[in-house]
């Protein structure tokens, strides 16, 4: 019984927040940058000992059953018939960075769920374990639509629909054209669930103004799907414009992010906006071969906590 897994982190390209509320989003799985668990035999008696270095924690299940992870490893060894407590060591390392809108809670949680199905033999589908890993998210970050732990599991670029009832509408995106975005993290950590607790908030207090933003962001996705599936890359850099408009008003953009959206403007990008919860995190730009060198450079002058680049492969 010995097992090493990794899940993917992620962008959402387009439709974050308007997609809690049933309007469709576009995400892309970021295969490069990974969260990794590994499951081996433990010592007798122990239980369940997680280690996890670069988060910097280190626990006993029964000395915490309530942690999040603690509470997946249950729920996960519920799921695979497993009825004794096993003395397993389960070690979690991510090269994601935590809270930075690129999935790192989902993409441990979805490592954590392949490693104990690999440990003791059993398969879990795509679906069985999005739906794991998003009773666990659900649980500790309010109402997530279900896109991060979704995008994750499947690893491969989605249209998602939240839907009142699961299953929600799962599709893989149809792209006819590769493109590249350069992905520059503000360095500011901000907890998803803070801005999605607050657009709530304002939500509640104004439906109107918000179901038009959301309504307008949905535009924006059809129209990045269209402009996908035709090819068509120099059409998608005004759409997440328009997106990170849209952004702005629902109230999840902030200085840092800006900063760095106008720089890569400036330095050739067709198109930014923010990716993910906001307030902090990463943003995302549209860049082509004459761009890319200056968009990267560009956002690093003007205090990018570090840069990335993803280049999207059409799909067969
Ligand atoms: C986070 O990646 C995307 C949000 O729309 C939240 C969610 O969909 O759960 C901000």
């Amino acid at each position: 019984m010995q097992s090493h897994t990794s899940a993917p982190g992620k962008i959402i390209l387009c439709g974050e927040h308007a997609v809690v509320y049933g309007r469709p989003a576009i995400a892309l799985p970021l295969s490069k940058i990974r969260a990794r668990a590994s499951v081996a035999p433990g010592a007798a008696g122990i239980g369940i000992r997680f280690d996890a270095p670069n988060l910097g924690r280190r626990w006993l299940l029964a000395a915490a059953p309530g942690d999040p992870l603690s509470e997946l490893t249950l729920a996960t060894l519920k799921q695979l018939g497993i009825t004794r407590i096993p003395d397993i060591q389960i070690t979690i390392t991510s090269d994601i960075p935590i809270a930075s809108g690129m999935g790192s809670g989902a993409a441990i949680a979805t490592a954590i769920v392949r490693a104990l199905a690999t440990a003791f033999g059993r398969n879990l589908s795509a679906a069985e374990i999005s739906a794991l890993v998003y009773a666990s998210e659900q649980r500790y970050h309010g109402t997530p639509s279900g896109i991060d732990n979704t995008v994750i599991a499947y690893e491969q670029a989605i249209w998602f629909q939240r839907r009142s009832e699961p299953p929600h509408l799962i599709e893989p995106l149809p792209i006819a054209a590769p493109f590249t975005l350069v992905i520059g993290d503000t360095g500011v950590r901000s907890a998803t669930r803070l801005p999605v607790g607050e657009v709530r908030r304002r939500w509640q207090e104004d439906p109107a103004r918000y179901e038009a933003l959301f309504d307008l962001v949905a535009d924006v996705v059809h129209q990045a799907r269209h402009a996908l599936a035709r090819g068509d890359v120099a059409t998608l850099g005004p759409l997440l414009d328009r997106n990170q408009e849209a952004l702005e008003q629902i109230g999840v953009s902030s200085p840092e992010l800006e900063r760095l959206i106008t720089a890569a403007r400036r330095a050739g990008a067709a198109g930014a906006k923010l990716s993910g919860g906001g307030w902090g995190g990463v943003m995302i730009a549209l860049v082509d071969p004459e761009t890319v060198v200056s968009v990267r450079e560009a956002l690093l002058a003007v205090g990018a906590a570090r840069v990335l680049e993803t280049t999207v492969s059409a799909s067969a």
